[in-house]
């Protein structure tokens, strides 16, 4: 059978890019930033992202596309042996991921409820942090919200790549984008706004440490959607006249501006209203509220911000789910929608832990973390470095001679920098990793 491609080069970068821009960059980067130094994190994790993550992303779409397989055929048909076992660690990754993924997508689906609610007056505000508590501790509410977070992504991925996945990206990419702006432009008229931009972009690099350059590398794979099989999979469609560098550019700007701009709508707001910019995971649901309740219009803006949240983890988590599904597809000849179907219940199911860890398993602890956080750490500090390393070794040596014919198309779109990128994939970026899950291991 034919295998799928991306209607359009616009399609592919809007899928890409939808599965780059993320809770990673709306809930995680902000907070990272807040408690990471502001401007020095911004500069170093700007720095892992140009350098390391490029090339690895370039490395993974070009897997993809020279292979046109899920990534267990992709790294057994372009390096063989003992290298498929980094096919199935990326197929792995993803179902763990998109289990606590989808928990906390269900929770920003949560929120847009409560903000609606909130527009009618049918609620009123109460303490955020308690309402939050609620929310996430409670047995069933949240696995309600879980499993309709899920079902969406099953809906879309059911549709398949041009229809379904390609379709929603082209449409929500831009919603989002729109929606992005319209709220900087609120946070950046706030009175007091200037104090939060200096927090995110002045650099203090007194706060430069190793834990803090491993928290930058660990975000810049989980924000790029690196380190796992979900560019490979989408290179898989990608066509073969389509230059692949310049495809990565774009999904990488657009990741890191969506970054930059989530941090700028949230640390302005944060400083107007005089909180705390270091609040951690609860900034986006906790401290955000009760800034938009002391904002005029602050329901809507709040649904506004909450819709984009969605959006945001709806375009991520359906490409983690493709990635398993194309898989069952590819290798075990199982049809689209028994996939889809089969991946996003059993993933699903992973996910109700994780969803009880944050109220009544909250005791049960394994290694001294809940579930959810277990999962968290094994996936950030463990699988996706490791993910990554296995591409850029694969690209830079096993199969370099066919992979540099992919990243210039065989030979018509030359790439000024081949060498540099070679030398990144064989050497600098897997000693970087290496040191950085060493460190990781270490501060944790
Ligand atoms: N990049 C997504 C985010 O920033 C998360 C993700 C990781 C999605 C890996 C797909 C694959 O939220």
């Amino acid at each position: 059978m034919q295998r799928e491609h991306w209607g359009s080069r616009f399609g592919f970068i809007m899928a890409a890019a939808g599965s780059a821009v993320g809770l990673g960059n709306i809930w995680k980067f902000p907070y990272l930033a807040g408690s990471e130094g502001g401007g020095a994190f911004l500069i170093i994790y700007l720095a892992m992202v140009a350098t390391i993550g490029f090339s690895a992303m370039i490395a993974e779409i070009s897997i993809g596309r020279h292979a046109q397989l899920d990534p267990i055929g992709a790294f057994r048909k372009t390096a063989g042996g003992g290298w498929t076992l980094f096919g199935v660690l990326a197929i792995l990754t993803p179902f763990v991921i998109l289990s606590f993924y989808s928990v906390v997508g269900g929770w920003t689906i949560a929120y847009i409820v409560k903000s609606v609610q909130l527009m009618a007056g049918t609620v009123s505000e109460a303490g955020h942090a308690d309402q939050f508590g609620q929310l996430v501790s409670s047995p069933a509410e949240p696995i309600v919200y879980h499993a309709i977070f899920m079902g969406l992504t099953m809906l879309i991925v059911l549709k398949g790549i041009t229809g379904g996945i390609e379709q929603a990206s082209k449409v929500l990419m831009p919603v989002l984008f729109v929606l992005l702006l319209v709220l900087v432009g609120r946070a950046l008229t706030l009175p007091g706004a200037m104090k939060g931009v200096e927090f995110l972009l002045a650099p203090d690099f007194s706060k430069v440490n190793g834990s803090m350059i491993s928290a930058a590398l660990g975000q810049a794979f989980f924000s790029l959607s690196l380190g796992m099989g979900a560019l490979i999979t989408y290179g898989s469609y990608v066509n073969p006249d389509a230059n692949i560098r310049s495809s990565a550019g774009w999904i990488l700007s657009l990741d890191t501006l969506v970054a930059v701009l989530a941090g700028l709508i949230i640390m302005p707001a944060v400083f107007a209203f005089g909180m705390d910019p270091g609040a951690g995971p609860g900034l986006t649901f906790i401290t955000l509220p009760a800034v938009f309740e002391a904002m005029p219009a602050g329901a809507f803006f709040q649904t506004i911000f909450f819709v984009m949240l969605t959006i945001a983890a709806i375009t991520s988590s359906i490409s983690l789910l493709n990635i398993p599904v194309a898989w069952l597809c590819d290798e075990k000849g199982m049809s689209r929608s028994t996939a889809t179907i089969a991946v996003g219940v059993v993933t699903f199911a992973l996910g109700v832990p994780s969803s009880l860890a944050m109220g009544v398993w909250g005791d049960v602890h394994f290694f001294g973390m809940n579930f959810f956080d277990l999962l968290s750490y094994l996936t950030d500090t463990y699988a996706l470095p490791l993910g990554g390393i296995g591409s850029c070794l694969v690209a830079g040596w096993v199969a370099y001679d066919k992979m540099s014919l992919e990243v210039t198309n065989n030979g018509s779109a030359p790439f000024a920098l081949l060498t540099v990128w070679k030398w990144i994939c064989r050497v600098v970026a897997p000693l970087a990793i290496l040191w950085i899950m060493a460190n990781m291991t270490i501060w944790a």
